[in-house]
């Protein structure tokens, strides 16, 4: 489906390997948002974050005390998220699957939570579902973060599948059947590209 690997886009996109200054700017993301954090994961819990990519999120949020399991099914992007996790994160562990695979490789409420950016909108609308409530039984809430359109017809040439739906069609059409407890919408940080992004929270 997709032109490129995931490995391709980032490099073509980012450092791979975070450079010191790459990850003060991925750290001074999450730190603006640490209270919604709090909020909605606790302090010190166990997070499962599903398509982790390189880690800009899960990284920076490990060292707020946060126990991170990052999942990723790119090889070359597992290899590059644990050489950063290694050289900036706190208790971060990368494995590398498939997150269809979560329900399997873990217990139900094996986390506290589950978050995932920029993972959801690679998929059809029934495995968006089955995503969702694979996620829900490894721990009770999630928080999900999609790109969505900022205008109609919106489409991005960068030779990735994924569905551009506005923050209307995803609230009322594909997590329609879910107890979603909050949502935002707002711009991601300019150095993953500064898209117009959803930000939702889903408990059971
Ligand atoms: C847009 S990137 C997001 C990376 C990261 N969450 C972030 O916000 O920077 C999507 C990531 O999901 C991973 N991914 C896509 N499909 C996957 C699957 N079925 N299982 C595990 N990882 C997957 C890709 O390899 C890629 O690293």
């Amino acid at each position: 489906m997709n032109d490129k690997t995931w490995f391709q886009a980032f490099s073509e996109n980012m450092n791979v390997i975070f450079t010191d200054e790459d990850f003060q700017t991925y750290l001074a993301d999450i730190e603006s948002c640490i209270d919604f954090y709090i909020k909605h994961l606790g302090e010190n819990t166990k997070i499962l974050d599903l398509g982790c990519g390189l880690g800009t999120g899960s990284i920076p949020l490990s060292t707020f005390g946060y126990k991170i399991t990052g999942i990723d099914n790119d090889m070359k992007v597992v290899e590059a998220a644990r050489t950063n996790a290694e050289k900036f994160g706190k208790d971060v562990q990368i494995i590398h699957g498939d997150v269809f695979d979560i329900d399997k490789m873990f217990e139900s409420d094996s986390f506290d939570a589950c978050i995932s950016g920029g993972l959801l909108e690679h998929f059809p609308e029934s495995q968006i579902h089955e995503l969702i409530r694979k996620q829900l039984v490894v721990a009770p809430k999630l928080i999900a973060y999609m790109p969505i359109a900022s205008y109609p017809g919106e489409k991005w040439d960068d030779g990735i599948y994924r569905n551009l739906w506005d923050e209307k069609y995803w609230l009322e059409d594909i997590l329609v059947e879910f107890n979603v407890i909050h949502h935002s919408t707002a711009r991601a940080m300019e150095a993953i590209g500064g898209f117009l992004e959803l930000e939702v929270v889903i408990d059971r």
